[in-house]
């Protein structure tokens, strides 16, 4: 009955693209003169406007058919009351529960789980102002001038993308850096010129098990012994995890562990302890403004109408061109240099939680699932890729993410950034015809030969996509706002696509063939005739280069 309904508004919105598919954005903006208005939606003081779009009221007349037939209402209520939608791991996703103000009781297995929330919580925060205050210090006695976390995923990304983002709300003098690949380059560059006397390390992960984050700690904890010795351990490691026996056997020091819950995704945890060195650099105060902005998302999700309702339109969107036009990437391009990490972010978000082939029963998604995300910051990205997404043969859709004023920056500056996002969006939309250019041309005085063999390469065909999210400016609570809409989109595209967006089974083979080639790596004379061809022929020129 679903898969029949979801079939029809696929097929009525297949249909629908035929029929306005020729139709430019620029023509629908010459219709209505209230598009602008109709066509944006706000949430505080954030303006999310999609009015740039090849949409008219009928697409979304068409595109909230296809959200009521696969049940995104029933399935974002069963998210939020606990049940347990990952069902490939038997368990909910209640990261919401880690950044709820309503005084409302959140139930997992029978149990209200708020209190161990709030309990973990006033643990971080008062390790966080131990820090940042100087009572807690190294062995030595000197107070942490470094923090270091040894995390990777989402144990890496959420507080390093965060922690750039909120630097200006940052305690002066407490420096952090995120170590997370294996490659040793990374733990060796960031700790030369460290003095470890005054290095406070966190190892974060989920699971304590994870390879990358296992050997750094293993040794940024053998570097810190052979400069302090065996004793500093304890003052010198902080960890956060759900696997507690785990980092016992580390031998970090109860009070120094942070812990949170198997409910919580790992690409979801910035908002748990794994959030610590945010807490830490930026303070409670702020961090707690950061988890009320993720909660302000949770009810405008759960309360606004799908039709005015940020997140739906925003996932809504994205099935639009990724199903029915095709376009196979969407970019991230904020305008915010303090978000250069951001993108990167949503990779992890968005496509290990929806890139899959399977549907939550087991059989196969008929559509195409995850776009390839991908940004980087303007107006860098101008000089990079943006040729592509003004000429190119693929259309990617666009979000602009841009500031109204800076923080601790100059205001020229920023009024020129400002200038150039919304000259970005526009360009994409309206593009530049023949005749425009022909014009243009002749007016510059340049023989008709010459122009009508350059004229090509300077038109712009236009129509192209994008969203902008125009925020007051980048405070804690605008980043989770913004974190916040990001997850909820990722969840209404799986919801249409039946999904189970908080499993990632898919990184699972790599993981355990690295591990069974590790030794065989470490072993110069071990047989490789087990192996393909190809990893052999690999391994052995390796081993040739060596000897
Ligand atoms: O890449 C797979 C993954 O499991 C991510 O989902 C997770 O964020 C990351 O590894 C790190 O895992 P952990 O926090 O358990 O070390």
């Amino acid at each position: 009955m679903v898969d029949r309904d979801v079939g029809a508004a696929l097929a009525a919105l297949e249909a629908h693209r035929v029929e306005i598919g020729h139709h430019t954005m620029a023509e629908f903006f010459a219709q209505d003169a209230r598009r602008f208005e109709r066509l944006s939606l706000r949430l505080g003081d954030m303006l999310f406007d999609y009015s740039k779009h090849r949409i008219n009221d009928a697409t979304l007349a068409h595109l909230l058919s296809l959200a009521r037939a696969a049940k995104l209402e029933e399935k974002r209520a069963a998210l939020f009351s606990g049940e347990a939608v990952n069902v490939s791991e038997h368990r909910p996703a209640l990261h919401m529960a880690l950044r709820n103000f309503s005084g409302r009781k959140v139930m997992v297995a029978g149990r209200d789980v708020m209190p161990d929330i709030f309990a973990m919580r006033e643990k971080v925060y008062g390790f966080a102002k131990g820090i940042r205050s100087g009572a807690f210090r190294g062995a030595t006695g000197k107070p942490f001038t470094d923090i270091v976390n040894i995390g990777i995923g989402g144990s890496d990304l959420g507080p390093a993308m965060a922690a750039r983002a909120l630097s200006p709300f940052a305690q002066k003098g407490l420096r952090l850096h995120f170590v997370s690949n294996v490659d040793g380059a990374d733990l060796s560059d960031t700790l030369a010129g460290l003095d470890l006397a005054t290095v406070l390390f966190i190892v974060s992960s989920k699971t304590f098990t994870t390879q990358e984050t296992m050997t750094n700690a293993a040794s940024a904890r053998a570097r810190l012994v052979a400069a302090l010795g065996e004793s500093a351990v304890g003052d010198h490691f902080a960890a956060v995890s759900t696997k507690l026996d785990l980092v016992e056997r580390f031998g970090i020091r109860d009070d120094r562990v942070f812990g949170f819950w198997d409910w919580v995704g790992g690409r979801y945890s910035i908002w748990s302890s794994i959030g610590l060195a945010l807490a830490i650099a930026i303070g409670p105060d702020n961090f707690d403004d950061f988890l009320r902005g993720g909660h302000e998302v949770d009810d405008h999700f759960t309360q606004a109408p799908l039709h005015e309702n940020i997140p739906v339109i925003m996932g809504l969107l994205g099935i639009w061109y990724r199903n029915i036009w095709g376009f196979g990437t969407h970019a991230v391009i904020p305008y915010d240099q303090r978000l250069a990490r951001f993108p990167a972010y949503l990779q992890q978000l968005d496509m290990e939680s929806n890139g899959k082939s399977v549907r939550r029963e087991g059989g196969p998604v008929k559509m195409s699932t995850a776009p390839v995300i991908w940004g980087e910051p303007g107006t860098n990205g101008q000089h990079a890729f943006f040729q592509m997404l003004h000429q190119g043969t693929d259309i990617v859709p666009v979000d602009f993410l841009v500031a109204a004023e800076p923080i601790d920056a100059d205001a020229h500056h920023h009024r020129l950034l400002f200038s150039n996002c919304l000259a970005q969006a526009e360009a994409l939309m309206r593009g530049r015809s023949r005749g425009d250019v022909d014009a243009m041309l002749a007016k510059s005085g340049m023989n008709a030969d010459e122009a009508a063999q350059l004229a090509p390469h300077k038109v712009f065909a236009g129509n192209r996509p994008s969203s902008m999210i125009l925020y007051r400016r980048l405070d804690p609570m605008m980043l989770g706002r913004l974190i916040a809409l990001y997850e909820h989109k990722v969840f209404v595209q799986s919801a249409i696509w039946d999904i189970n967006a908080f499993d990632q089974w898919g990184v699972e083979l790599g993981k355990e063939l690295a591990s069974r080639l590790a030794p065989i790596v470490s072993d110069d004379k071990a047989d490789l005739s087990a192996l393909d061809a190809s990893t052999a022929g690999l391994i052995d020129y390796r081993r040739k280069l060596l000897s």
